[in-house]
């Protein structure tokens, strides 16, 4: 099999996951949590977002989550950001990192930001232009990149027009994101092939949710394709609100135990991880989806022989 060394895994359950949640998870909660994030060797955490708090109630205690969570200066804490005024907000808690954010299909885009994609792209610009000022690197996600529950198919070549634009904006750490699980392993390894040979100098990442179970076989089919990061939501937490049937990302912990099981390596101590998606599972209060948390980790195979009793 074509696999790489090792990989870079971005946690976003304290945003994707939470957000999706219907109950407010008491700020607290959410920094023990992210706390212990921070110590399991993950090197970057989408930490909330500073999005509209009627959109989004979930997060609103955005500022207040920043200034009491302890950062560990080995990890980047990222969020999500809107507009020009998200982004003011963001630099004003000192995040080490802006994801801005549209969506391939026009009328999800429309539900989700209330703006058309030229209307996000301008913004995004906007956006860049106070994170510039800061100091602070900006990713881009782009959502219903494999599918959109209202539009259906979204077409490779609207995809490359999109990242295009944003390489043009000089954004060129940017991510796929399968909204409500539409891809397929077919699919993502023949776009990650045309996106990774037609921009050599982007930075690409996929981000899957697990809505129809294909997760963890499209991180494979990217892996293979040559793609080397990917985002995982704690226990499989997650889903968009305004996007109907969405659910959880693949669980992190599932994506670093298939990873360190094949021998790559993720830098991520698994037990700590495993900790972490079991403590969430509590603070929810029900079963949440990740696997490996409940069966434990095998330990006869690659990178996981170290876990051995
Ligand atoms: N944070 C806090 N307040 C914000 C804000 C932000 N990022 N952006 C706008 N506002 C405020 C404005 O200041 C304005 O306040 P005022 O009425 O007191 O003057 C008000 O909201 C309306 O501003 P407007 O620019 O018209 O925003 P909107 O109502 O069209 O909302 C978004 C646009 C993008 C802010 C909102 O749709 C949103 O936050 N969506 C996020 C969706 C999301 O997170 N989805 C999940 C991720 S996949
Ligand atoms: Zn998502």
């Amino acid at each position: 099999m074509n696999l790489p060394k090792q990989v870079m895994l971005r946690e976003v359950g304290p945003r994707d996951g939470l957000q999706a949640e219907k109950a407010f998870l008491p700020t607290e909660e959410k920094i023990e949590l992210i706390n212990a994030l921070s110590k399991t060797g993950l090197c970057y955490i989408e930490a909330t977002s500073f999005v509209h708090p009627k959109a989004i109630p979930q997060l609103a205690d955005a500022e207040e989550l920043l200034s009491r969570i302890h950062r560990n200066p080995e990890v980047t804490y990222g969020v999500m950001v809107p507009n020009p005024k998200g982004a003011q907000r963001a630099v004003s808690s000192k995040v080490d990192d802006m994801m801005v954010f549209f969506s391939a299909s026009e009328t999800h885009n429309l539900k989700n930001v209330r703006m058309t994609v030229e209307q996000s792209l301008q913004n995004i610009q906007d956006v860049l232009d106070i994170a510039v000022k800061a100091d602070i690197p900006v990713s881009a996600i782009i959502a219903t990149s494999f599918g959109c529950p209202f539009e259906g198919e979204i077409s490779e070549n609207r995809l490359i027009d999109l990242v295009g634009r944003l390489n043009d904006m000089g954004i060129m750490d940017i991510y796929f994101g399968d909204t409500t699980g539409m891809a397929n392993p077919k699919q993502v390894h023949n776009l990650s092939t045309k996106l990774l040979s037609s921009f050599p100098e982007s930075r690409f990442g996929l981000h899957f949710h697990n809505t129809r179970g294909a997760g963890s076989a499209n991180i494979l089919a990217g892996l293979q394709a040559g793609v080397t990061r990917f985002d995982g939501s704690i226990a499989g937490l997650g889903g968009c609100p305004f996007a109907p049937g969405a659910t959880g990302n693949v669980s992190t912990e599932d994506i670093v135990h298939m990873m360190e099981a094949m021998g790559i390596k993720t830098g991520i101590d698994l037990k700590a991880l495993i900790s972490c998606a079991r403590k969430v599972q509590e603070y929810i209060g029900r079963e949440l989806p990740g696997q490996v948390m409940k069966a434990g980790i095998c330990p006869c195979s690659g990178g996981l022989k170290r876990y051995a009793a």
